[in-house]
């Protein structure tokens, strides 16, 4: 069981580390993150999906290469009416390895996670909202795809969440586990239990499956269209989402 006390004001956590491999050359000179989506850097729209869910206090982990990028793009906060504290992750060593650096800054509360190449046409908000009732745990958002295989999938019994797969070759299911997740200040604790995966990263799916085992994760459904922005194709339908909501 979880000892955690509940604060209601939940902390950002925007996750822009990584070296971007799947879009060279363009991330050679930059971050993916930095890079245009519409009108803006692709950092800019995740800024401001935690503050449209009244997230007011985030922090953005990135690489060595990068930081100077993203505190020119986004500064102290002030233009965002948020404030930003900055983390390096020396080395792209996974999801959950980036997580480990916000302890300090989540002070024992809890946290909103994003992944800073995912671009939704909807709010977070709902997902917000449904974490602030259950208070402690974690919760994920799920989003029906054609190509599970490209993300951490949800396996179900009934529909309850009973495991999810990393990138399966043949998913059990055709729900994606969408790169917004929420947790309580127990996360750092599991963090540091968690083994690399086969690829050598410190996988967030493996952090999800020990909230399953506790009993302690629960799922709101997505609605509206998702991107995960890592490849030229996706970065191409981000673009076309983004310019569509705009017109
Ligand atoms: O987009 C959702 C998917 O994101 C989930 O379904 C998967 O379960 C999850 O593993 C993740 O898969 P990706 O293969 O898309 O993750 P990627 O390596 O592209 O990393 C996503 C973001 O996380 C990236 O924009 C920056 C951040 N990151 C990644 C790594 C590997 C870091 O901050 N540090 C890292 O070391």
């Amino acid at each position: 069981m979880s000892n955690t006390t509940y604060n209601d004001t939940l902390k950002g956590v925007i996750l822009a580390g990584g070296l971007g491999t799947r879009l060279y050359p363009l991330t050679k000179v930059t971050s993916k993150h930095l890079l245009p989506v519409g009108n803006e850097p692709m950092v800019f729209h995740t800024v401001r999906q935690l503050t449209d869910a009244g997230i007011k206090d985030i922090l953005i982990v990135t690489n060595p290469s990068h930081v100077d990028g993203f505190v020119r793009a986004l500064g102290s906060g002030k233009e965002y009416g948020c404030d930003f504290t900055y983390r390096v992750q020396e080395e792209a060593k996974g999801i959950a390895h980036a997580l480990a650096l916000a302890e300090g800054f989540a002070a024992g509360g809890s946290t909103v996670v994003m992944l800073g190449d995912n671009i939704f046409e909807s709010s977070i908000r709902q997902v917000v909202m449904d974490f602030k009732k259950q208070q402690t745990g974690a919760r994920v958002l799920l989003k029906q795809v054609d190509d599970p295989e490209r993300f951490g999938v949800a396996n179900f019994d009934g529909d309850k969440i009973v495991s999810i797969e990393e990138k399966p070759e043949n998913p059990k299911s055709n729900f994606a586990v969408v790169g917004v997740y929420i947790y309580d200040s127990s996360v750092f604790e599991i963090i540091r239990t968690i083994e690399p995966s086969q690829r050598g990263e410190y996988e967030i799916t493996s952090v999800n499956n020990v909230y399953i085992e506790r009993g302690q994760l629960s799922y709101t459904f997505l609605q509206g269209e998702w991107i995960d922005a890592g490849t030229f194709d996706s970065l191409a339908d981000a673009h076309r989402i983004i310019l569509s909501r705009k017109e």
